[in-house]
């Protein structure tokens, strides 16, 4: 199966195609130029548009005194709920602060403490302060303003802005070999065309913009999920959506990214109040208003459903200097009429982080020879069934690593692409806000199965809207009704909760789902999905 699309035009050619310039985008084509391989890094709009800019609370590494990379995972086993495959977290805790050492001689500047210390706070899920901080709460900005410097200054790396990736091309031996991409340039390369390449990295980051409300950029549609499950490849986790319990409320009926507060706020001193001025978390969890991110959004949502209020409260109040050590969220506060010095912040959760994704192995191949996955895009098993805070610009620096290095050892010539004679399929861009509207309302913080019915029904109907126009707003949505439907129907078959998936119909957490639920297009184009053990 395949996007419908113009016939490509043009054609260009590099080693390794990296698509995305996040994080994990950035920091794979960076270590691909050790074994000099040319790259071609292509991105859908401006360089630095995605997620990582907005980072806010940190990155999480053992580096401060007494922590240890072996608590880091305990940490992260925990909020993963019984579900992260061992050998990933693994990876991420011991080759964590190795790759923070790079990223800072590569130029990214964290804020120190009095003592000329890196400055370590804490989020929640950890037991210790171990998150890096730059700017105070603009963490992700630093990240690619100095991974963006690097790429810049490598003639090695070529960069196309505007260039949103549609398909996978692949050769009769079932290896990747390229993709197709829209590009609105100028000269020979505008409109479509297609990039052939010995192998392809997506890191085209998360799927936000599934749910109506999100702290996501508008680039977040999942377009590397879609396109890789299109293409055959498997996918894994998707019903595990982390939703951010403290996102500035505004309004119910505005839409598309929101304000976030950092759970860093919180880790600073703030606490979480119900309309009655009540501390609801304490008492609630050990960690009480630092409980792993899951257990405080459901948590809230109760608590707004029992009030029937659109929001809880954050008391920010007693945070000394506020406005230095958060200068973000105070001008977004600011901006919304609200002094985070002396007034309450209204807060509730909203789609955050997409823990699943496409399955990759350790060194983040996916299921088809040539085809890799980074970043939030993939699902490397290391975050379970709810991420702890902080560990994912983590995992784009430890992961982009190692997949340079696996490429750099297993580099294929350069294969034809194969005659496609897959189906075009292409939907109509008007459907977006209600099938944003369908997840939040049926596949949101709390689902159970009557609710998620009701949403595979809507998609269903949304899917006899299709287009045979394409644009940039007919891919996006299609991909976004691909994952959507993904997520619902992976919410359906897993019949439990854990983590941040909540069942209202199962409760509890099931010994017998320790299992990770996989689903990819069958050689027929036949949606499957099967159960494969987690890897304790
Ligand atoms: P992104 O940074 O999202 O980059 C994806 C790239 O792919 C973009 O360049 C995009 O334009 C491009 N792209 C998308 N589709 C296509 C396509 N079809 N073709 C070409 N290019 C495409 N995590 C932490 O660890 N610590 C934090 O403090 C933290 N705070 C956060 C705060 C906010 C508000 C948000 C939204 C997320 C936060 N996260 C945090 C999560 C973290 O920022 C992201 O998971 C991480 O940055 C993802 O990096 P990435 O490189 O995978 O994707
Ligand atoms: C936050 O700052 O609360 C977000 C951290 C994260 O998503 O890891």
């Amino acid at each position: 199966m395949k996007l419908l699309a113009g016939k490509p035009g043009w054609t260009v050619t590099a080693d390794v195609i990296v698509i995305g310039s996040g994080v994990a985008g950035l920091t794979t084509a960076l270590n691909l130029r050790s074994s000099n391989l040319s790259v071609l890094l292509v991105t859908k709009a401006r360089i630095d548009e995605g997620s990582t800019k907005w980072a806010q609370g940190g990155i999480a590494a053992a580096l401060g005194p007494g922590d240890t990379p072996d608590q880091h995972k305990k940490d992260t086993l925990i909020a993963g709920a019984g579900l992260c495959d061992v050998a990933a977290v693994d990876v991420l805790v011991t080759e964590g602060p190795e790759a923070v050492r790079k990223l800072i001689a590569r130029g990214a500047v964290f804020d120190k403490s009095d003592s000329g210390e890196i400055a370590l706070t804490r989020e929640g899920g950890h037991l210790r302060n171990r998150i890096l901080h730059a700017g105070g709460d603009a963490t992700g900005a630093e990240v690619s303003r100095a991974l963006l410097a690097a790429v810049q200054d490598d003639d090695g790396i070529e960069v196309i802005e505007n260039a949103l990736a549609i398909d996978v091309l692949k050769s009769d031996a079932g290896r990747v070999c390229g993709v197709t991409l829209h590009v609105i340039g100028a000269g020979s390369r505008d409109g479509v065309g297609r990039a052939l390449a010995r192998a392809v990295v997506i890191a085209t980051g998360g799927l936000g913009q599934v749910y109506a409300q999100t702290t996501n950029p508008a680039v977040s549609t999942g377009d590397g999920v879609a396109l890789a499950l299109r293409a055959g490849a498997e996918i894994a986790d998707v019903e595990f959506i982390q939703f951010h319990p403290t996102v500035l409320w505004r309004d119910d009926s505005l839409s598309g990214q929101q304000p976030l507060i950092s759970e860093a706020v919180r880790g600073e001193g703030a606490e979480l109040v119900n309309d009655k001025g009540i501390h609801f978390m304490k008492g609630k969890h050990p960690q009480g208003d630092l409980a792993p991110r899951d257990i405080v959004a459901i948590e809230i949502f109760k608590q707004m459903k029992e009030s029937n209020s659109p929001h809880v409260w954050l008391d920010t109040t007693k945070i000394k200097d506020f406005a230095d050590r958060f200068p973000t969220i105070f001008a977004s506060c600011i901006a919304n009429g609200i002094d985070p010095r002396k007034q309450l912040i209204p807060v509730s959760p909203a789609s955050h982080y997409s823990s699943g994704g496409v399955k990759v192995d350790l060194m983040g191949r996916t299921s088809i020879p040539g085809l890799y996955a980074c970043g939030e895009t993939a699902c490397t098993g290391a975050h379970g069934a709810n991420r702890l805070a902080s560990n994912s610009l983590l995992e784009g620096l430890v992961f982009g690593t190692r997949i340079s290095t696996d490429i750099a050892a297993n580099i294929a010539p350069q294969s034809e692409p194969s005659k496609s004679t897959s189906n075009d399929f292409l939907l109509s861009p008007a459907i977006k806000m209600t099938l944003q509207l369908a997840m939040s309302q049926g596949a949101g913080v709390m689902r159970n199965e009557q609710s998620l019915r009701e949403t595979l029904t809507t998609l269903e109907q949304l899917s006899a809207h299709t287009s045979n126009e394409p644009c940039i707003e007919a891919w996006e949505v299609s991909n976004l009704y691909l994952l959507a439907t993904a997520i619902v129907k992976a919410a359906l078959e897993r019949c439990e909760s854990r983590g941040s998936h909540w069942r209202s119909d199962f409760a509890d957490t099931s010994n017998q789902w320790v299992k990770r639920i996989v689903q990819n297009y069958d050689e027929d184009g036949k949606w499957s999905s099967k159960l494969e053990d987690v890897k304790l």
